[in-house]
Order: C-alpha cells, then sequence, then structure tokens
C-alpha cells in the first residue's frame, strides 16, 4: 500500500510570492524521509503540496509535477478528496476534534469519506488505529471520553490514529513532536519506526537528532534570504547527511553554524 513520491521543478505560489522553487526529489515508499532547514525556508509549504493542502489558501497555486505511484496529482482528473485519503497529515499542534469522543476522533476521516460503517466495523477499525498508534491500552476504558480530556502527547497519536484510521498510503508529519515532552516524543519516534514498514513517510522536524533517528533519507532546505524562494539543497541518506554532506551550506546548517 506504500507508495512512492516524484517531485519534479516544483515551484509553489502564494499569490504572486514564489516561496519555494525548483524542487526535484524522490520519496522512496517505506521508508522515512525528514525535511530539514531554517524556519521560512518552505517546508511546511512544500509538504502540503504533496496532498493537495497547499491550495485550499485563496490564491495558492503550484507549477510542476507530483506523482504518487505513477498518478500525477496535479491532473485535472485528480480529485483532491481522493487524495487526502490516500495522504494523511499529522499537523504540528495535536488538532482532535474538541466535541468529539476519543472513538469517534479516529472515526472522523472515515466518517468524512462518507462510509457507513457498522459497529462491529467501527469497533474494529478504532481499535486497530489506536494499537497502531501506540495508544490503545491508555484509552481503551474511556473512549467514549471526550479526546481533548487527553494529554499533548496523547492528543497527538490520538490524530495519528485518525490519520491511519482510513489506511493512507502515505503519512505526512509537520513536526509532530515539537509541543511534545521526551517520553510522548521517544513514544511517536517508536511508531514511526513501526509505521515505516506499511507506509511512506514525510516528517518536517527541527531536530537534527530526531532526523537521524527516525529517517533513512533526509532532505535540506534553505533560503538564500528573506523574501526569497526556498529551495531543497540537498538531498542523501540520513546516514551520509549526517557525517559527509556534499554541500557547504547543509554542514553549516547542521552544525549549527547557522538556521
Ligand atoms: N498562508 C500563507 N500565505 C502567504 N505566505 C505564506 C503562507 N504560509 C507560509 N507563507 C510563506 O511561505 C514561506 C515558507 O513558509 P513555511 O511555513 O512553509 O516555512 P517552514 O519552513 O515550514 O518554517 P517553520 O520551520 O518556521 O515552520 C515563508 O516566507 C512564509 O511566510
Ligand atoms: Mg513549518
Amino acid at each position: 500500500m506504500a507508495k512512492s513520491i516524484d517531485v519534479s521543478d516544483l515551484n509553489i505560489f502564494y499569490g504572486d510570492f514564489l516561496a519555494v522553487e525548483g524542487v526535484n526529489m524522490t520519496i522512496p515508499s517505506r521508508s522515512v524521509t525528514a525535511l530539514i532547514g531554517p524556519s521560512g525556508c518552505g517546508k511546511s509549504t512544500f509538504l502540503r503540496t504533496l496532498n493537495r493542502m497547499h491550495e485550499v489558501i485563496p490564491g495558492a497555486r503550484v507549477e510542476g509535477k507530483v506523482v504518487v505511484d505513477g498518478n500525477s496529482l496535479y491532473d485535472p482528473s485528480i480529485d483532491p478528496v481522493e487524495v487526502r485519503r490516500q495522504v494523511g497529515m499529522v499537523f504540528q499542534r495535536p488538532n482532535p476534534f474538541p466535541t468529539m469522543s476519543i472513538a469517534d476522533n479516529v472515526l472522523a476521516g472515515l466518517r468524512l469519506n462518507s462510509k457507513k460503517l457498522k459497529k462491529s466495523e467501527a469497533d474494529d477499525v478504532v481499535e486497530r488505529s489506536l494499537k497502531g498508534a501506540n495508544l490503545w491500552t491508555e484509552v481503551k476504558d474511556r473512549l467514549s471520553k471526550p479526546g481533548m480530556g487527553l494529554s499533548g502527547g496523547q492528543q497527538q497519536r490520538l490524530c495519528i490514529a485518525r490519520a491511519i484510521a482510513v489506511r493512507p498510503q502515505v503519512l505526512l508529519m509537520d513536526e509532530p513532536c515539537s509541543a511534545l515532552d521526551p517520553i510522548s516524543t521517544s513514544a511517536i519516534e517508536d511508531l514511526i519506526h513501526e509505521l515505516r514498514t506499511d507506509y511512506t513517510i514525510v516528517i518536517v522536524t527541527h531536530n537534527m537528532q530526531q532526523a537521524a533517528r527516525v529517517s533513512e533519507d533526509t532532505a535540506f532546505f534553505n533560503l538564500a534570504g528573506a523574501g526569497k524562494p526556498g529551495r531543497l539543497v540537498e538531498m542523501s541518506p540520513t546516514k551520509k547527511m549526517f557525517s559527509n554532506p556534499d554541500e557547504e551550506a547543509t554542514e553549516a546548517y547542521i552544525s549549527g553554524r547557522f538556521g
């Protein structure tokens, strides 16, 4: 079910502003790819183009190609809603639906896809997804309680459960641990390790150690100056990136000399 992603000559705009320029990248399936780079270089912007979430912002558009397993995402025949089902997303801040129970939060994506579920099917999805997100044992006795009643780390895992409930092929994560304590962070990193056997994962992180721990490949984005577009500087196997990067700018960034 996991799919590879091929990006070619991608330019990403907010109205007239070219935010990210000329990205060429191949993201392998069943592996974890980390996106790193200084604030404002376009990591989140780029990530959102991989499931057509970018264009929900008024005036936002792209040029170029994103091909997921042979399908060109921006082809006029492609339904963006179906793209978002296949390419799930987890945001920086946990965003469970505030009025919904834990179980209903997990099922929310499926219900948005207007699937009618029998009670037994729904129960199975809730259990499978919460187990997949390493949250089941902590919440199994309070599934009908509000999702907002969980800790921040639990809420983030609930959002991951919601994302994997629809069985996406690709999972995009935008700084999923930035608001979390080391224990919750470690739980989510363990989870990423487990998920990689079934999913293609792309994770934005500001934490170099985290990129080194969880990813096979790392892409470094940078920008030449304020108001200039972000660019992909280098993408390499993570081990190489953190030991012997090709570009001087990468070396400077990962060794903390700027950014
Ligand atoms: N909705 C928007 N409208 C206009 N410009 C935007 C919008 N969102 C982001 N930008 C601009 O696009 C550029 C890239 O922003 P983006 O949020 O992708 O950066 P980032 O690398 O994710 O940064 P950070 O590490 O701080 O999250 C920035 O110049 C930003 O100001
Ligand atoms: Mg961002």
